[in-house]
This record gives structure tokens, sequence and C-alpha cells, in this order.
């Protein structure tokens, strides 16, 4: 069989549940490419390549999306299909729709923002992600060189970033990681839209004019350079990073106040933080203070109690608007407080605002994001937060993406 590493891939997947980047890592480099095309596409977008490859499931999209891993690692229809997938790869649709995304969660796209706006966001996010990467500082004067070789055999079309000036998007799939600019540290891979949360944790109101209403197509003209102008002067600051998990804006934060100021980045898992302070060093960024925060034990934050400039709360969401890049997580039958043993996810979002909150100093901001855009995650958490909290007053907040970039909310408070 053709397709046997495919198929492999797969029951791994039902088996172990992997985030489709955990999978792809224990694939053999010359196969790396091929698997990630066409596994990510599967999972991006199952029944509409069923279809287009006229492969049938004999069944409903809403039949199938309730099947359990038990069931699909045994249906045998998938399988037929990994086989004529990866002859006819290059037929495949580019995107997706609604019948592509499990039906509890379309379900709340159209209840919150229409059934055109779900039928745009479920196009969108079943297409293939763009690779982009994030420059660091130390690697600019590099820019030129690492630029000719990204123009080599093997790497798609890339531009500047139009958000981020510190942004290279690739047109794709990019083996980025196996290049010796990455083992040195010059950048890491991060999405625009990420790259701008980050810029925003720190200088909302410079990010501000980027953002909607609503998740949105439209494009707003950003004046790339001014930011980066902006960036260049920003004062250092102590900047407390709640949900840092494995360190994307933490870094990007840390690079954008140029090594000055100080991070303290806190998680609940060890294994994230772990990974933050492995890259962190690659990065050569020592600004950075990574900690664990074991159970409800939030005693090492009293002493930053009234302190802090920023508090950063990149909270757990359920991650819709980075479906593109973790397609893995819309198979996932588990809702999100039964998988990781906490609460609902809205109560465990005003739990991490309770928690943090005492930490911002007066005059100091909290900045609240989420990469989602469902209401009960976004706009309601804004309400809630300024009847909780009347000290935190609104500056800004907004969506991005999940257009050009991944799909972002952000809002921005600042403490009287
Ligand atoms: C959206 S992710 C953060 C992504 C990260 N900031 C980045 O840029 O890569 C949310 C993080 O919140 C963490 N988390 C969950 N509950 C938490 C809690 N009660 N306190 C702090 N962090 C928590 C999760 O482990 C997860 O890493």
């Amino acid at each position: 069989m053709k397709s046997e590493l495919l198929k492999q891939i797969f029951i791994e997947f039902c088996e172990s549940q992997t985030h489709l980047e955990g999978l792809l890592s224990k694939v053999p480099n010359a196969q790396k490419a091929k698997i990630a095309i066409s596994f990510g596409a599967f999972l991006r977008r199952p029944l509409s390549i069923a279809q287009t490859l006229g492969v049938d499931f004999k069944l409903t999209p809403e039949e199938f999306w309730s099947m359990s891993f038990i069931r699909l690692k045994k249906f045998s229809p998938i399988y037929d299909l990994f086989e004529v997938l990866w002859d006819r790869l290059p037929e495949i649709p580019s995107d997706g729709s609604l019948q592509d995304f499990p039906q509890k969660l379309t379900e709340t796209w159209i209840s919150d923002w229409g059934q055109d706006a779900a039928k745009s966001y479920a196009r969108i996010l079943s297409q293939d992600p763009l690779t982009t990467i994030r420059l660091h500082r130390r690697a600019r004067a590099n820019e030129e060189e690492m630029n000719a070789h990204f123009k080599t055999d093997g790497f798609p079309k890339s531009r500047a970033g139009r958000y981020s000036p510190y942004a290279r998007v690739f047109k794709g799939y990019a083996p980025v990681l196996a290049t010796s600019f990455f083992e040195k540290g010059f950048f890491e891979i991060q999405d625009e839209g990420s790259q701008v949360m980050s810029m925003f944790a720190l200088s909302p109101e410079m990010v501000a004019p980027l953002l909607f209403e609503m998740p949105s197509a439209e494009k707003k003209d950003v004046n790339v350079a001014a930011l980066m102008k902006h960036f260049e002067t920003l004062p250092a600051m102590t900047v407390v990073d709640a949900c840092a998990g494995g360190g994307g804006k933490t870094l990007a934060m840390a690079d954008l106040m140029s090594g000055q100021g100080r991070i303290y980045a806190y998680d609940v898992y060890d294994r994230k933080i772990q990974s933050l302070k492995k890259r962190a060093e690659r990065a050569e960024e020592r600004s950075i203070q990574a900690v664990c925060l074991k159970g409800d034990d939030l005693s090492p934050l009293k002493k930053f109690y009234g302190s802090a400039d920023r508090v950063f709360l990149d909270s757990p969401c359920n991650g819709a608007g980075v479906l593109r890049r973790n397609p893995d997580t819309k198979w996932n039958r588990k809702p999100y407080a039964e998988k990781e043993g906490f609460l609902p996810i809205e109560e465990l979002q005003q739990k991490v605002v309770r928690d943090y909150y005492p930490l911002v100093k007066r005059g100091g901001k909290l900045v609240y994001g989420v990469c989602t855009f469902q209401k009960s995650e976004t706009i309601d958490q804004v309400k809630w937060i300024q009847s909780e909290f009347p000290d935190l007053k609104l500056e800004c907040s907004g969506f991005l993406g999940p257009y050009e970039t991944d799909g972002f909310f952000m809002a921005s408070f600042t403490k009287v």
C-alpha cells in the first residue's frame, strides 16, 4: 500500500490523539513534506476531499463527526481515501466548507455571526496554513542571506509580513526548522496574528487600529515602519505573561523590548515551561524568568501584587482561530474542561483574570487575549471584566483574522 505511512499516522492519531505537529515529528524527513501536506489536508477538510476524489463515506456529516476514535480507526472508507489521496494529491480542493467541521462548532459560529460569516470561516479555516516566521533582532543583519536561502529548492514562495515588521510568510508548508538559521536562534515559527498580539500586549494603542468589531476578511493598511520605530524606543517594562505556554509570545515580547525590562512567564504545565526555557536559551533572551505554577498555589505571585506594567492573559480557549494550524483539535470529541481536567472554558478564563488582576499596578494594563472568535470567550468576557472590576477601564478591543492571519481577539484595560 503506497499510502501505508498515512494509514499508520492515522492509527496513531486515533490511539493517542497527538497533535499534528507531534505526529509529523516522527515522520522521516524524506517523506515529511508529503505527509504534512496530505495528512494535514485530510484533517482540515476530510469530507470535501472524499467528495472530490469520489470516495463515498455513506454517512451524513453529522454522523461522521459523531464517530468515536475507536470507530474511526476501523472505518475502512478512510483508508480507501488515503490510497486515492496519495496518488491524486494535486487534485484535492484547496478549501472546504461547513461539513468539514463538527456541528457543535459551526452552530456557534452561525448563532454568533450569521450563516454567511460561518460559511466564510469554514472555508478559510479548512485551508492549509501559511508558514510564518518571526525574525529575531539578532538576525536582522543576516536577513538577506536567509532570504536567499529561502529562495532555494524545497521552499515555497515567501514575502515580507503585512502586519508585523519582523515576519516572513511562506505560501504553504516550508521546512524552515531544518535550517542552520533556526539552530542559531535567528527566528521562531510564529503566525503574524500571534506576532501582532505580542505587540498589542505591550502597546495596545499602536495595534488597536488593525482590529475589527467582528472576525473579518477586510484588510487595513498597516504602517509597518511606524510600528518598527515605536518598538525600537519602547521603555523597559515589567511584564507578567500569565499563560505563557511554550513561550511563542513571551519570546516575541522579549524581542520587542530589545531584551530590556523583565518578563515573568507562568503556566500550569511544567513541560511547556521547560520548552519555553529551551527556546529562550536558543534565542539568547535573558530577560525572561519562567516558572510553573503548581495547582492552585498562587503564593509565588503575591510579591508582584500592584507592580506589573503589563499583565498579559493569553487565555486558554477553544482555539477556533488557529484551526488551520491545529486541525487535530476539531477532531477531539471531549469538551475542553473534560480534556484538561479544568473548569468549563469561560469559567477558567474568568479564574485566570481573577488570579492575575491584583498584579497590575495603577496606570498599568491588563491585556486579555484568545485565539478564538466565539462571543462567549471574547466580547462577553470583556463585559464580564468591566462589571467585575470597575477600576479596569476598557482601552480598546477587537478581532484580527482568521484570514491572512490566524484568528485572535484582544482587549486592553487600564487600571485607574
Ligand atoms: C493559548 S495558550 C498560550 C499560548 C502561548 N502564550 C503562546 O504564545 O504560545 C493558553 C495557556 O494557558 C495555560 N493555562 C491553562 N490554565 C491556566 C491557569 N489556570 N493559569 C495559567 N495558565 C493556564 C495553558 O497551559 C496554555 O499553555
